[in-house]
């Protein structure tokens, strides 16, 4: 079923408005988003440390703990500071497998005043299970959990 994105944004700012905590706004975020986005297997965030990427809050099966920057298809969105959507993982060279039943996958860079500090990573078991509403949606959401972090933090440094 399609997801209401703008719906999904509004609930959203209501949940992470009160909080000041870039831990707990990151894991509702998360908590949000995975059950409200249909067809999907895992959703987590990706904490850019050095030049690494190490697990943070997520949801769905336990999954790799660290992705070099230019690595998979997290690796090479936090490198290239750009959203990859992969309609067919199995087909991208260098995908880095977690849960062989993911087929498909989007991921959108995190940057807290142009500083890039992680990605938001979402599989899904279906092939072309993103389409470019979904991108747009979810870089929506994004802009909005990222604008909340530039309120609350005073230094990209201090995200979870
Ligand atoms: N498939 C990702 C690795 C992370 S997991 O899917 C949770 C990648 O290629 O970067």
């Amino acid at each position: 079923m399609a997801v209401d994105y703008n719906s999904l944004n509004r609930q959203l700012a209501a949940l992470i408005a009160d909080e000041k905590d870039a831990l707990a706004n990151s894991a509702n975020f998360v908590g949000l988003l995975y059950s409200a986005i249909a067809d999907i297997n895992w959703l987590g965030i990706y904490v850019l440390r050095d030049v690494e990427l190490v697990l943070g809050p997520f949801q769905g099966k336990p999954a790799c703990v660290r992705i070099p920057l230019g690595q998979g298809v997290c690796g090479t969105a936090a490198a290239n500071r750009e959203t990859m959507r992969v309609d067919d993982v199995h087909g991208f060279a260098g995908h880095i497998v977690c849960d062989p039943e993911s087929k498909s996958e989007v991921v959108v860079p995190l940057s807290i005043h142009g500083e890039l500090v992680g990605v938001l990573d979402i599989d899904s078991p279906h092939s072309s299970r993103f389409s470019e509403v979904d991108q747009l949606g979810v870089e929506l959401l994004c802009n909005t959990f990222v604008q909340k972090l530039e309120q609350d933090l005073q230094d990209p440094g201090e995200f979870i």
